[in-house]
């Protein structure tokens, strides 16, 4: 018995060795074919777990410096350098050819990761979450509910943001608008999806909207963390992190059901609340007309959720914070707005106003973690990408890239989008992502950016900065303000 389990320990060990030999052969074959040369790689004490470069990390993250370090390194050891953290090897570039090739080219070679393990108890299976013929469905079922007509409902927004006036004083005292605009943009997508708003600028400490704002928050705040652990995640046990989930899935499946026993399959345009009265698009009927699986619905509105809220609460935090320091991007976008004479613009008036659009495209560069080039002394030789290596691409440091944007590529200068100055960035400019995942949500988000915005600016006169300090990072899943955006807004 002994002698017969030590030799089916030596079998696998010589299968196990003949597989690896295999794989290395053709690995220096193909690297041979296609002239691939080594990446930089950044100095490290072992490259098998990375332990060095994770405390690092950590720190960097416990200081708030985890854009700067990642810019230091590019700066360092150029434009593709790899590395291996917590056991994990990454491919760090901000090579346009390669973004291109992972987001486009090579689309159907990548994939998400560990996104499905890290998100799945809260979003389940859907747009943001799958990979493959599973994601192809989800774009197919999600995407035409986001034609210009439907993400257009200004008067809808114009609601939200009459809330959002309402609570900043007028009396000079401070008000952080970083948490209002969190708020606003929550409001705004449920009412989009849901056809409900869960109205946070408005609702009752303990009321069920209210629960369902703040689980969805601390469900959403801890996703970062579960996908640092990556395969290790189910041996995180997180008690609150499933509370949150069950909330917040009650939630969506009150409204779902309720959704589904309204709603003829055969005439999905009826509205749900039962009073037959022509309604606002609303995302859930519309894809009732594609889908009546509850668990499938559930998992495509959280997933969008996700992804359109924070985002676009960030991209209006960084234009306030910005326009709270720079009294002379202020007056230039007044007088622009000013020519609209305090009128409500429409969807057409917004895109009109070229100085907000310059502004909108200088703001936003939110990166959202993610090889033709990058190998051999100089960088020009392709890089070999070995199986489950993680690439990604610091769209903060491309975006500050001096060969694209000029020498002055880290001063905040909107005008650079003018088209007489000729910047065009192509694959280099990436805040809404490329090829076939780009951003479904691009028009929802600029369109509510820019008429929060004009509306904003309509309503008062200018705005003190309230905080000294320099701005500091709060990376989670999206980026925002440390420090918030403290102000006080002065009436008109
Ligand atoms: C300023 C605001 C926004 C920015 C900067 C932004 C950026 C992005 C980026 C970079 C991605 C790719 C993410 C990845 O796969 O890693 C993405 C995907 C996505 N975004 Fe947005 N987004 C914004 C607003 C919105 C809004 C308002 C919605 C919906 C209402 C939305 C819906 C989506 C969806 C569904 C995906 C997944 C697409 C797919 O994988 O096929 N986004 N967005």
């Amino acid at each position: 018995m002994g002698d017969k389990i030590y030799t089916l320990a030596i079998l696998l060990a010589i299968l196990f060795l003949a597989k690896q030999i295999i794989s290395y052969i053709k690995e220096a074959r193909f690297k041979r074919q296609h002239g691939c040369k080594p990446e930089a790689k950044i100095p490290q004490w072992e490259r098998f777990i990375g332990y060095d470069m994770y405390k690092i990390q950590v720190e960097a993250s416990k200081s708030k410096t985890l854009l700067e370090t990642a810019k230091w390194r590019y700066d360092t050891y150029g434009l593709t350098w790899s590395i291996v953290v917590a056991g994990r090897g990454f491919i760090n570039t901000i090579e346009t050819e390669n973004i291109k090739t992972v987001l486009s080219v090579n689309f159907k070679e990548y994939g998400l990761g560990g996104r499905l393990v890290a998100f799945g108890p809260l979003l389940g299976r859907g747009i943001f979450t799958t990979d493959g013929a599973q994601w192809e469905h989800s774009r197919s079922l999600v995407r035409p509910n986001f034609t210009r007509s439907q993400v257009a409902d200004l008067d809808t927004f114009e609601t939200h943001i009459q809330k959002l006036i309402a609570k900043v004083p007028t009396d000079g005292s401070t008000v952080d608008l970083q948490k209002l605009f969190f708020q606003l943009t929550l409001d705004s997508a449920t009412q989009f999806l849901f056809g409900e708003s869960v109205s946070s600028l408005t609702s009752t400490e303990g009321s069920v909207q209210e629960q369902f704002g703040k689980m969805f928050d601390l469900a959403q705040n801890r996703l970062l963390r579960r996908t640092r652990l990556a395969k290790l995640v189910w041996l995180y046990k997180d008690k609150d992190f499933d509370i949150a989930c069950k909330v917040v899935h009650e939630f969506v499946d009150n409204i779902i059901n309720k959704a589904l026993e309204k709603a003829d399959p055969i005439d999905a345009e009826k509205s749900i609340d039962g009073t037959g009265e022509p309604e606002r698009y609303i995302f859930l009927t519309e894809m009732l007309k594609a889908t009546r699986d509850p668990i499938q619905l559930r998992d495509e509105l959280l997933n969008i959720l996700l992804a359109g809220r924070d985002t676009t609460a960030s991209l209006l935090s960084h234009t306030f914070h910005v326009l709270a320091r720079r009294p002379d991007i202020w007056n230039k976008l007044k007088a622009e707005i000013d020519e609209l004479n305090g009128e409500k613009p429409d969807y057409d008036t917004l895109r009109d106003l070229k100085y907000l659009k310059y502004l909108l495209n200088e703001c936003n560069s939110p990166p959202l973690p993610l090889l033709p080039r990058g190998g051999g002394p100089n960088g020009v030789s392709p890089v070999f990408v070995p199986k489950g290596t993680l690439v990604a691409y610091s769209t903060y440091v491309m975006h500050r890239r001096k060969d694209i944007y000029g020498a002055d590529a880290e001063e905040f200068r909107p005008e650079r989008w003018a088209p007489e100055e000729g910047l065009r960035p192509g694959w280099a400019y990436l805040p809404f992502n490329g090829g076939p995942r780009i951003c479904v949500g691009q028009q929802f988000a600029l369109t509510e950016a820019g008429y929060t915005i004009v509306r904003m600016v309509q309503q008062f006169a200018g705005m003190e900065n309230r905080d000294p300090t320099e701005w500091v990072e709060n990376l989670a899943l999206t980026l925002s303000s440390g420090h918030g955006v403290k102000v006080a807004m002065v009436p008109r």
